[in-house]
């Protein structure tokens, strides 16, 4: 296998157009089942969905309103399901329509107590939406209503997702060697 030098741009898995594609059908898809029910809460798990979230909510038909959620690991392998609420959402879930917004879903640990946390505030409906899925990966079980794309168990950089915080602002969804 090549390793691509520290300066050299990812190898492209997906390309931009695929992207613009697959967020447009993933945004009828969603609107199609909320229906004219009313506002969908797009809930972005920072930082790594913002990219995504951004042109998904702008193809969405739906009342959509948008807030924020980022945790932390305390980088501990023995207890990956405990996490550090580092910003918490503004907005209150109860009786809401939420719909999380992830950019991928690796092992789901992070997802799973994410999803967990935000069950407590009593949403109407709760569902993950995630560009990328790696399924080879999962440890816990996470139910995703939409997949973007399922990938192989590569590490992947751009359209918001990171290595050491480099990459994310690539257009397209790349390849490391890590
Ligand atoms: P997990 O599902 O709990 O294992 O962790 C998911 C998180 O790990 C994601 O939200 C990303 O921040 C990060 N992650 C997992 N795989 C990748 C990848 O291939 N590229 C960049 N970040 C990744
Ligand atoms: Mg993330």
């Amino acid at each position: 296998m090549e390793t691509v030098r520290a300066g050299a741009p990812p190898r492209p898995l997906l390309t931009e157009d695929q992207i613009r594609i697959r967020v447009r059908e993933l945004a009828e898809e969603i609107g199609r089942d909320q229906g004219d029910l009313e506002e969908l809460v797009c809930l972005g798990i920072l930082k790594g969905s913002v990219f995504f979230l951004v042109d998904l909510v702008r193809e969405l038909r739906v009342p959509v309103a948008v807030d924020f959620f980022q945790t932390s690991s305390y980088g501990s392998s023995t207890s990956p399901g405990e996490v550090l609420i580092k910003k918490d959402v503004d907005l209150s879930l109860r009786g809401r329509d939420v719909l999380l917004v992830e950019d991928i879903v690796d092992t789901g640990h992070t997802l799973n107590t994410i999803l967990s946390i935000l069950r407590l505030r009593r949403p109407r409906s709760l569902k993950l939406c995630t560009l990328l899925d790696k399924p080879s990966r999962r440890e816990a079980e996470v139910p995703i209503d939409y997949v973007g794309f399922t990938i192989e168990d590569r590490f992947v950089v751009g359209y918001g997702l990171d290595h050491d915080e480099r990459w994310r602002n690539l257009p397209y969804v790349g390849i490391v060697e890590v």
